[in-house]
C-alpha cells in the first residue's frame, strides 16, 4: 500500500516528537505492508515551512529507518483564498512527490464562493488539488453537495483511514461509508501524527474496503491510486461518481417543468409537469422504473401566449412580451403602442394598455399616483389625478395590467397621459410591480 498523507518528519509540526518516533512510525508503517509513505508536513498559519529543512529531515529519517518504507515528500497545504498565490507560484515546494497532485486542506468556516475561484487559479496552474478528510469537515458534512461539485470538477477527495474504521466517530464513519458507496472516493490515507492515537496504519481500513467493495477497489483506492499520484500519472479507470440523491420538493420541480426545464430530457412542458408530482416521490434505493404516473398521456403543446405565461409564473421573466400576445385584441378597442405616446400631439385623447411596472405615491405629490405601463413597444407614462386614483383606486392598486385612457402632456420634454380612466385587462395573469409609496 502507499499512504500519501502523513506527518513523520521529526519536530516540524505537530506530526512525530522527535527522530525516535519518527523511526517507530516508519516501521510501523512498513509492517503494515506500507511501500512508500509521503510526509506531507502542514502549512498553514501554525507552523512555519521550510522547504530546505523538510528534505534535510526526510533524508535524516530515510537514513536512520533503512529502505522500507520509502519515504516522498509532499505538503498537507491549508488552502484559503490568501495563500493561493503562494501554492501556485511555488508548486515544486508543495506538491506530492514534485507531481502536479497537491493535498489541501480548507478551514472549517470557509467561504464557498472564494474556494471556487481559488479552484479555477489551481486548475490554471495546471495542478490537481487532492481534497483531504472532508468527511471531517463540518461545511462537507453540512453541504456533502459541495464536495460532489469539486469532484466533478476533477478535484480528488482523500478520506482518512481511520475515520472510515470508526477512529474519528460515527459521524466521520457514515459520510465515509456512503461516500465510498457513491464512488467519491479517490484514495484513503493515513494522515499519521504518532504511533499511538493516530498511526500509519492502513491495512484494517483496507480489509474492510475489500469486504465491503470488493478487492479490485480496496486494490484501486489504496494502492493504484496512490501509486498514479506519486508518479505523477492519471489515476487508473473507476466507475462513475454516482449524483447525489434528488431532493427536491414538488414545489420546486413543478416550477422547473413549468418553466421548460426538463426540455433537455425530451419531455414538453405539460409532460414534465404531469410527471413532477410522481417524481417527487422517488428516493433513493426504490427500483428504477417502479414509479407510477410517470408518464403522460397524449396532450396538447402550449400555445405561444401560454408560453409566455408559463415563464411569467415560473420565473417572473419571459421570451415575448406578454402584451404582444393581446395587441390584436387591444387594437380592436383602440388601444395604441406605448411607443405611439411620444408621437402624439399634447392634448391628444389617447388609450395605451400595458403591464403594471411601477406605482408611486410621494408624499409631496399632494395625491397624485403615477403609474409605468409596459408593453412589447416601451414604457408609457401616466399621471392619476386624486380624482380618478379616488375612483379606480381598487384596480390601479391590484391590477396586473391595466387600459388607461388619458390626455397627452408634454412637461420639461418628457411625455405623459394624464388618465382619465382605467380598465383592467384580464386576459393577463398578475405581474409582480414595484410600488413605492
Ligand atoms: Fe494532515
Amino acid at each position: 500500500m502507499i499512504d500519501i498523507h502523513s506527518h513523520p518528519l521529526p519536530g516540524v509540526d505537530d506530526g512525530a516528537k522527535n527522530l525516535e518516533v519518527a523511526v517507530q512510525m516508519c516501521q510501523m508503517a512498513a509492517a503494515d505492508g506500507i511501500t512508500h509513505l509521503v510526509a506531507t508536513p502542514h502549512c498553514n498559519y501554525q507552523y512555519s515551512f521550510d522547504p530546505a529543512v523538510n528534505h534535510a529531515k526526510l533524508a535524516e529519517l530515510q537514513s536512520a529507518v533503512g529502505e522500507k518504507p520509502k519515504l516522498l515528500l509532499g505538503c498537507d497545504f491549508h488552502l484559503s483564498y490568501d495563500n493561493i498565490r503562494m501554492l501556485v507560484d511555488n508548486q515544486a515546494n508543495f506538491t506530492v512527490n514534485g507531481t502536479s497532485y497537491v493535498l489541501v486542506e480548507f478551514g472549517e468556516f470557509f467561504v464557498p464562493d472564494q474556494i471556487d475561484r481559488v479552484f479555477y487559479d489551481i486548475e490554471c496552474a495546471g495542478l490537481t488539488p487532492i481534497l483531504t478528510h472532508p468527511e471531517r469537515n463540518p461545511t462537507f458534512r453540512r453541504k456533502p453537495d459541495l464536495l460532489y461539485r469539486w469532484i466533478s470538477r476533477g478535484c480528488l477527495c482523500q478520506v482518512t483511514a481511520k475515520s472510515y474504521t470508526g477512529g474519528f466517530g460515527s459521524t466521520a464513519k457514515r459520510f465515509a461509508e456512503e461516500w465510498l458507496e457513491k464512488n467519491w472516493i479517490h484514495v484513503f490515507a493515513s494522515d499519521a501524527h504518532d504511533v499511538k492515537y493516530r498511526p500509519p496504519i492502513l491495512s484494517h481500513c483496507r480489509k474492510k474496503v475489500a469486504q465491503a467493495r470488493g478487492e479490485e477497489t480496496a486494490a484501486r483506492l489504496l494502492e493504484r491510486n496512490p501509486e498514479a499520484i506519486i508518479n505523477g500519472q492519471p489515476l487508473p479507470p473507476a466507475p462513475s461518481t454516482r449524483t447525489p440523491p434528488l431532493a427536491m420538493p414538488r414545489p420546486a420541480l413543478e416550477a422547473l417543468a413549468t418553466a421548460g426545464a426538463f426540455g433537455c430530457f425530451g419531455l414538453s412542458r405539460r409532460e414534465a409537469l404531469w410527471a413532477a408530482g410522481a417524481a417527487a416521490t422517488i428516493r433513493p434505493g426504490q427500483l428504477p422504473g417502479t414509479t407510477g404516473g410517470m408518464t403522460a398521456p397524449p396532450l396538447k403543446a402550449m400555445t405561444p401566449a401560454e408560453v409566455t405565461f408559463a415563464d411569467l409564473w415560473a420565473t417572473g421573466t419571459y421570451g415575448t412580451h406578454p402584451i404582444e400576445h393581446i395587441r390584436e385584441l387591444l387594437a380592436e378597442r383602440g388601444v395604441c403602442p406605448a411607443a405611439d405616446l411620444r408621437d402624439a400631439m399634447t392634448g391628444t385623447l389617447i388609450t395605451v394598455g400595458g403591464l403594471v411596472t411601477h406605482r408611486q405615491q410621494p408624499g409631496t405629490a399632494r395625491g397624485v399616483m403615477f403609474l409605468s405601463l409596459e408593453d412589447e413597444t416601451g414604457t408609457a407614462n401616466v399621471i392619476c389625478p386624486p380624482g380618478v386614483w379616488e375612483r379606480h383606486r381598487r384596480l390601479a392598486i391590484e391590477a396586473g395590467a391595466l387600459i388607461v385612457h388619458g390626455r397627452v402632456e408634454r412637461l420639461d420634454g418628457a411625455v405623459s397621459l394624464l388618465a382619465t380612466r382605467l380598465r383592467r385587462i384580464r386576459a393577463l395573469p398578475a405581474v409582480p410591480s414595484r410600488d413605492f409609496r
